[in-house]
């Protein structure tokens, strides 16, 4: 049989490679900025292949409402706008760090997103508490020993055709295997919450094995 093998750094490289081609000259300077940011601060912001999965869903399902767990200075949000500028009314950011909200604020957003963002500097469950209004999208992105707690959390409050998307949600697999969910609690955390959901008859999910695996979640 022929070796097809390849590394999955070549393949990340190939996934995330030219992602101007998909965002419109006007927005590219923007995203170029994001990029910037993520580089010099070195934060684990959402990849382009990723934000592009996003905007894309994001052009069909056009959701209102956008909550993200863990937004550091924004960079996903440029995804969302550039899937469902139209529909989007409102996108809830929340960061625990308290030095990225002076980054967020000096990014060059078109006023017409920034007037859309609530970026709110603390805990994604305080904000998500406070929250008396469905959304029709969450993004999971902090803490993974979290995400559970999170997610039931967050269902009462998702909109009937809205939608989780966890990211890095299956950390390459490592959560298979015993012993490194032995040493590691992300692992034990990670392998907890793909039981969790696999075991819930109202929900229907799915993975997408971008980079570190994207899951989405949707009630039935
Ligand atoms: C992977 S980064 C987020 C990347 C971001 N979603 C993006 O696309 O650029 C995770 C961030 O979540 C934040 N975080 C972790 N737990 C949080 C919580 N409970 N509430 C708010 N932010 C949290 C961390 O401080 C960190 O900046």
């Amino acid at each position: 049989m022929k070796d097809y093998s390849f590394s999955f750094e070549e393949l990340d490289r190939f996934s995330n490679s030219d992602p101007y081609n998909f965002v419109p000259k006007h927005y590219s300077s923007l995203l170029r900025e994001l990029n910037h940011c993520e580089k010099s601060l070195n934060f684990p912001a959402i990849k382009n292949d990723v934000g592009q999965l996003l905007a894309f869903f994001f052009s069909v399902q056009r959701p209102k409402r956008v909550f993200e767990m863990g937004s550091g200075y924004g960079h996903s949000a440029f995804w969302y706008f550039l899937g469902a500028n139209e529909t989007l009314e409102e996108v809830i950011l929340t960061e625990k760090r308290t030095d990225l909200e002076s980054v967020f604020n000096q990014l060059p957003w078109p006023v017409n997103w920034k007037n859309r963002m609530s970026y709110i500097q603390g805990d994604a469950f305080n904000a998500l508490d406070e929250l008396n209004r469905p959304a029709d999208f969450f993004l999971v992105d902090g803490v993974k020993a979290d995400y559970l707690r999170f997610i039931k959390l967050a269902l009462p409050k998702l909109s009937s055709d809205g939608l989780i998307a966890i990211d890095n949600s299956y950390w390459r697999g490592s959560f298979l295997n015993a012993s490194v969910r032995a040493k590691k609690k992300s692992a034990q955390s990670i392998h907890e919450l793909h039981t969790w959901i696999g075991n819930q008859k109202n929900l229907k999910s799915i993975f997408v094995p971008f980079l570190d695996g994207l899951t989405l979640i949707k009630k039935l």
